[in-house]
């Protein structure tokens, strides 16, 4: 005898009030309406929604008032005849046509676009008034002494002690050549530039807080070799501030990462070792100190094929035997990662030297991956301002404090000419909004938030927040 179940639920639904909706019925309609959502989001990327400039209004975001006036390039290639230095012609007998060519070509008439002169230099020191804090990426930029500030492939550290913003970086302030035909464009190595801000505008030069080997040339870092993206992290349990860095030979043999450690944000700092990490070749790289005081080590390898990642010791001088790769075969460098409510964001470039590329974003609920690669997050500009992530690399993404979800997205315009005169792109970028790329797991809907990077020729932090934090 067949019993009733008494706690089965039913298998019909009350839809609404009269009608019964059959079980197979909700089924369907749940399919056809998956099915019409992701038609709608391939149509949307088919037109170019996400893909083009979309401006994703959040009325309620701390930056809106920036992300309003996010702005479009409009920038002509000169027309073919433009006479062009004899050298250049020389060099190059067709002329460039693609405006990454022109931003190459050292004798390009858009020269100044790229690269405008000291006289637009950003000068805190005179700049006091109306022009204050405003930030015009790729202008040249003065410390509080008058001096460009050099601290290129860098990022920031906030002291809790000192309650100011520490950024280090490459300093590259001498003659930019080549160490044989065919190597890449190079400075030798002076140092790591640091500099002290409590507004993260106005920054005064703490000195070369770790400097070069002028004589011993089986030295890390004689300076005929490669010092890259120094970063820079606290350790509150042994009170050390720590620096990790990229360290290699003039040909990018040697891969490995450089240790340094200090008493104070401001150095000196004393460098320990070299090693290729878990023995693998280690190129770009970052590290990221998660909130439980985890810190990590993230690296390109296999020759740049795929990233690395693996948590430090707990003195932050090593790292331990655990190692993820990630990003298998994306060709990715340039990693800069950050944390928002509770997932891992990580931006990164494509590898090809000093000439920009299109930057992805990427996305994990652990930092030990599995990665999603979200798209571009370039957000304005033109499309190839946006192909280009605005002519720019990214080296760092600094998060806002009490503005949740706004971060500044660092970034390096280097000059392969005179390396020592690349610029810095720090644009707004925010958290929020569906990802505009299918990923690999989810049947082409959103998992994750957008991430989004505006560009801007000019623009600030809220007024708000400067008051806040100073
Ligand atoms: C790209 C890297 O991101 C830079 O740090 C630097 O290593 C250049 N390549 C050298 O060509």
């Amino acid at each position: 005898m067949r019993m009733k179940n008494k706690y089965r639920k039913p298998t019909t639904l009350r839809c609404n009030a009269g009608t019964r909706c059959s079980f197979p019925v909700m089924v369907w309609s749940l399919v056809g309406c998956l099915l019409m959502l992701h038609l709608y989001s391939l149509v949307c990327r088919k037109h170019g929604v996400g893909g083009e400039i979309q401006m994703r209004k959040d009325h309620h975001h701390p930056l809106f008032h920036e992300l309003e006036e996010v702005e479009e390039e409009d920038i002509r290639i000169p027309p073919p005849k433009g006479k062009r230095s004899p050298r250049a012609a020389k060099r190059r007998p067709k002329r460039p046509t693609t405006l990454i060519e022109e931003f190459l070509d050292e004798s390009s008439q858009l020269r100044h676009v790229f690269f405008p002169d000291e006289k637009t230099a950003i000068h805190p020191m005179k700049d006091a008034t109306n022009e204050s804090f405003y930030y015009y990426p790729g202008r040249i930029w003065l410390d509080t002494d008058g001096n460009p500030i050099q601290a290129h492939g860098g990022g920031i550290l906030y002291d809790e002690k000192s309650r100011k913003y520490y950024w280090y970086g490459e300093f590259k302030d001498g003659p930019t050549y080549h160490a044989h035909k065919k190597a890449a464009a190079r400075v030798d190595i002076i140092g790591v530039g640091c500099y002290s801000s409590k507004d993260l505008w106005t920054w005064k030069h703490e000195g070369i807080v770790l400097v070069a080997e002028e004589t011993d040339e089986t030295h890390d870092l004689h300076k005929s070799n490669v010092l890259e993206r120094p970063k820079v992290i606290y350790n509150e349990k042994t009170g050390k501030y720590v620096m990790w860095m990229h360290v290699d030979d003039a040909n990018y043999t040697k891969a490995s990462v450089g240790i340094a450690v200090s008493d104070s944000p401001t150095g000196p700092f004393d460098y320990l070792y070299s090693k290729r990490p878990h023995g693998f070749d280690s190129r770009d790289m970052t590290i990221f100190k998660d909130d439980d005081g985890v810190a990590y080590l993230i690296y390109s390898s296999e020759d740049n094929s795929e990233l690395h990642v693996g948590p430090l010791n707990p003195d932050y001088l090593d790292v331990t035997r655990v190692m993820r790769t990630i990003l298998v075969g994306q060709h990715r460098e340039a990693p800069a990662v950050f944390k928002y409510q509770g997932t891992y964001y990580m931006i990164t470039s494509g590898c090809t030297g000093w000439a920009p590329n299109e930057a992805l974003a990427h996305a994990s609920e652990s930092i030990l991956g599995p990665w999603e690669t979200m798209g571009n997050p370039c957000i304005g500009g033109n499309k190839v301002f946006r192909q280009t992530t605005f002519f720019a690399q990214s080296t760092f993404v600094l998060p806002l404090p009490g503005l949740p979800g706004s971060f500044i997205f660092m970034a390096d315009r280097w000059n392969p000419a005179d390396l020592r005169d690349s610029r810095y792109v720090w644009l707004p970028l925010t958290v929020g909004g569906a990802a505009d790329r299918p990923l690999d797991y989810n049947f082409g809907f959103p998992l994750w938030s957008r991430v989004s990077i505006y560009w801007h020729k000019r623009w600030r932090l809220p007024y708000t927040w400067k008051e806040k934090n100073q």
